[in-house]
């Protein structure tokens, strides 16, 4: 069943929440880049901070459910060089329990309806797990397109690499 939810701006009191559900989604091998122990609330904190600071480039969000919770998160940043400041880099977590009742693509949708209504952003890149069937169906379905493979890019714990696709959105 979808699940109905609005978008709204992250905020650094969201930090323990996003963190949470990604050390979560990190246990299962092969989402997420980072390991669990490699996370931390303050670095989400920050980054909520600096993007949704007024005149920065970027935009940090989050999906709240019909009680409230927080089932979701996404964000835009920039790359820093001028000469790549037009493209900017999306990251997006669903948390556990909450997937695959739309809340990914009305993440997907926000972004990039701003996206589109931002003259900055000229190209969005995102890199995904090959083994990330849902992932790479919803991001094809939102219009992203292949771009190539960095082959072996991810090794788990167990030394079994998996390779990373990177695609891409032009608003
Ligand atoms: C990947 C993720 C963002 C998708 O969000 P979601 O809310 O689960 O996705 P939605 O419900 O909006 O859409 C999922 C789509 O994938 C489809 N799908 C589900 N499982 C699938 C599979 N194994 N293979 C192909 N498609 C699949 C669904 O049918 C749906 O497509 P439709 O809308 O065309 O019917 C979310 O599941 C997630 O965050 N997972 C854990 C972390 C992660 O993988 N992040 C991305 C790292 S690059």
């Amino acid at each position: 069943m979808k699940a109905v939810v609005q978008i709204r701006a992250a905020t650094v009191e969201d930090a323990p929440v996003l963190a949470a559900a990604e050390i979560e989604t990190a246990q299962t091998p092969g989402l997420l880049r980072s390991r669990p122990d490699e996370l931390n609330v303050r670095s989400f904190a920050q980054r909520i901070a600096e993007l949704e600071a007024p005149g920065n480039a970027g935009r940090y969000i989050v999906a709240v459910n019909d009680l409230n919770e927080i089932v979701g998160h996404a964000l835009l940043d920039s790359m820093s060089l001028a000469r790549i400041a037009h493209v900017f880099r999306l990251t997006i977590v669903v948390h556990p329990g909450h997937a695959d009742r739309g809340v990914g693509r009305a993440l997907m949708n926000d972004l990039q309806r701003w996206a589109h209504d931002d003259s900055r952003v000229e190209k969005i890149e995102l890199l995904v797990r090959a083994t990330n069937a849902r992932a790479i169906h919803l991001y094809r379905s939102c219009g992203f397109v292949d771009e190539g493979r960095f082959v072996n890019r991810i090794k788990l714990d167990n030394g079994i690499f998996i390779d990373d696709l990177a695609m891409a959105w032009f608003p």
